[in-house]
């Protein structure tokens, strides 16, 4: 019995030196030291001993355990510290990898002279309102003193929802909505996307404007002229030209619409202007007493002026862009530069 407790131990400890990993580790425990195991079976066995031998093979048995339980917990101590420093290279830094550059975002150009311009007005005391971009006929229209029919549709190439649906082709339709709501004295800027039938340097199918409305008692077009003025120098600066041309707009009396020097070539006239050196920013005019009675104003009492500018023209200018149809590319080169 004990020379076949010294096989045991030779081969138990045999087979440990060749595991691998935990769980050959383990199975040599349970093979060994398990309840059924062959040293435990081999000590349940005693009685076959030879009275005078049976301390000694008893001593024997319990030493042999001891030494492969602690031979078993010292291998597995080691296959868990090699498991661990392999998994730490495996995750090891070069430090010496120039790092990932990360993109961040940035405003749209378009949106940057949106928030410039309402910041702007909100310190002449005009608040912020929003309308919805598919509008009714009636308010993108009618209301405005653009009759079914009128030839002064023909000015603003319409999409069509239904008969009487439209996407809004310019962001007055906001003046009328705010009218039937609030009685006079009204001051709001309305920002928004628009939409007409419209494409090429200077024109896109859906673009910006903001419409600005002023209404109080005793309200004059040199109010309107003071306010346009002031407002184009601190965008553009002191030394910005400008002129007010006469214009015609259904919804205004008198209208103007507001030119500026084309920055692109400096008023020597390019593809940009049209060859006239001059770039239209902004119609704008006296609200028409047709629009006031409408909306239930009384003409008499009070008077206002109306502006709608577009946004793209503004950032072309400011910027220097040459063609409207790069704001909305998306082209990740183009935006970079604002
Ligand atoms: C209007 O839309 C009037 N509602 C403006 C107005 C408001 C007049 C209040 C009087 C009182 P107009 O169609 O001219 O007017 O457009 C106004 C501005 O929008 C133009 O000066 C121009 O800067 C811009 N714009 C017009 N069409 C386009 C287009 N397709 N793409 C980019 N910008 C455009
Ligand atoms: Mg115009």
């Amino acid at each position: 019995m004990i020379d076949d407790l010294q096989h045991l131990e030779i081969n138990a400890l045999a087979e440990l030196e060749q595991s691998t990993n935990e769980d050959q580790a383990q199975a040599v425990r349970t093979k060994y030291l398990g309840r059924k195991g062959l040293l435990t079976t081999l000590l349940r066995n005693i009685a076959q001993v030879p009275d005078d031998e049976k301390p000694l093979f008893g001593k024997r048995c319990n030493e042999a355990k001891d030494i492969l339980s602690a031979k078993i917990d010292e291998v597995l101590l080691q296959q868990l510290l090699r498991k661990k420093s392999e998994g730490l290279l495996k995750e090891k830094i070069d430090v010496t990898i120039p790092g990932r550059i990360i993109k961040f975002g940035r405003v749209h150009p378009v949106i940057q002279i949106r928030r410039e311009i309402c910041a702007i007005f909100a310190s002449f005391g005009f608040s912020i309102v929003e309308g919805p971009e598919v509008e009714l006929d009636y308010y993108n229209f009618e209301a405005l003193n653009i009759p079914k029919d009128h030839p002064a549709r023909d000015m603003q190439d319409t999409f069509y929802i239904e008969e009487n649906i439209v996407l809004r082709t310019h962001t007055s339709p906001v003046q009328v909505r705010i009218m039937e709501k609030i009685q006079p004295p009204v001051r709001i800027l309305s920002p928004g996307r628009v939409y007409r039938r419209d494409s090429d340097v200077s024109h896109t199918p859906m673009f910006h404007q903001i419409e600005g409305l002023l209404v109080d008692k005793g309200v004059s077009f040199a109010d309107l002229k003071g306010m346009l003025t002031a407002f184009l120098k601190k965008i553009f600066g002191m030394n910005t030209k400008l002129r007010f041309r006469p214009s015609f707009f259904p919804f205004t009396e008198p209208s103007a619409e507001v030119d500026i020097r084309c920055v692109m070539c400096g008023g020597s006239g390019c593809r940009v202007c049209g060859q006239s050196g001059w770039l239209e920013i902004l119609g704008s005019g006296m609200v028409d007493p047709a629009v006031f009675h409408n909306v239930g104003y009384d003409s008499e009492e009070y008077t206002g002026f109306a502006f709608g500018l577009g946004l793209e023209r503004i950032a072309m200018l400011k910027y220097g862009v040459s063609d409207i149809r790069l704001f909305f590319e998306n082209d990740i080169r183009f935006l970079k530069q604002f």
